[in-house]
């Protein structure tokens, strides 16, 4: 049985990560999502906030499903006994932090893959970032998540 996991900060989940987490529900038997702290982020929404919008998100993925970690991705992912870590990559923006993370995992346990997963165009320039952003200021939220995230969004600000 394949199992991966998908971590990040998902701060919160927009449809550019539902897009590579359906994506990887076809490619693996089993996927977890895992909710990490990023150190150099201040998340808006606390994990379990973020826990449940994912969930509310993933409904219709018989086998995805989401936990909160703590610490070392890399350790949650040995504690979990996935075979992969799965990172989406944008622009070429993304492939120098990326290859940064995925290289000192790679050096803490060589076992455990990291893959990348190409976002698709139209998600391109879609993060938690700029969607907080848009939010802040009332803008259109649909095009980059879901109904029930732009109405947690519109709750916060
Ligand atoms: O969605 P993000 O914010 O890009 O996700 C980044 C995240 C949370 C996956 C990364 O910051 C992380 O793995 N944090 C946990 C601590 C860790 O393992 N850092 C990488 C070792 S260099």
């Amino acid at each position: 049985m394949r199992k991966a996991m998908i971590p990040g900060s998902f701060d919160p989940i927009t449809k550019g990560h539902l897009d590579v987490i359906e994506r990887c529900s076809q490619l693996f038997d089993e996927v977890i999502v895992v909710i990490m702290e990023n150190a150099h982020k201040k998340a808006l929404f606390d994990e379990h906030e973020r826990k449940e919008m994912i969930e509310h998100d993933i409904s219709h993925l018989s086998n995805v499903r989401v936990e909160i970690g703590s610490g070392l991705t890399i350790e949650m992912a040995k504690k979990l006994g996935v075979c992969a870590m799965i990172r989406g990559i944008r622009a070429t923006s993304d492939y120098e932090y990326e290859v940064q993370i995925a290289t000192a995992n790679m050096m803490l346990e060589k076992k455990i893959e990291t893959m990348f997963l190409l976002s698709k165009p139209e998600y391109s320039f879609v993060s938690s970032s700029t969607v907080k952003e848009i939010a802040m200021f009332h803008g259109e939220l649909s095009h980059f998540v879901s109904d029930n995230v732009a109405a947690k969004l519109k709750e916060k600000y």
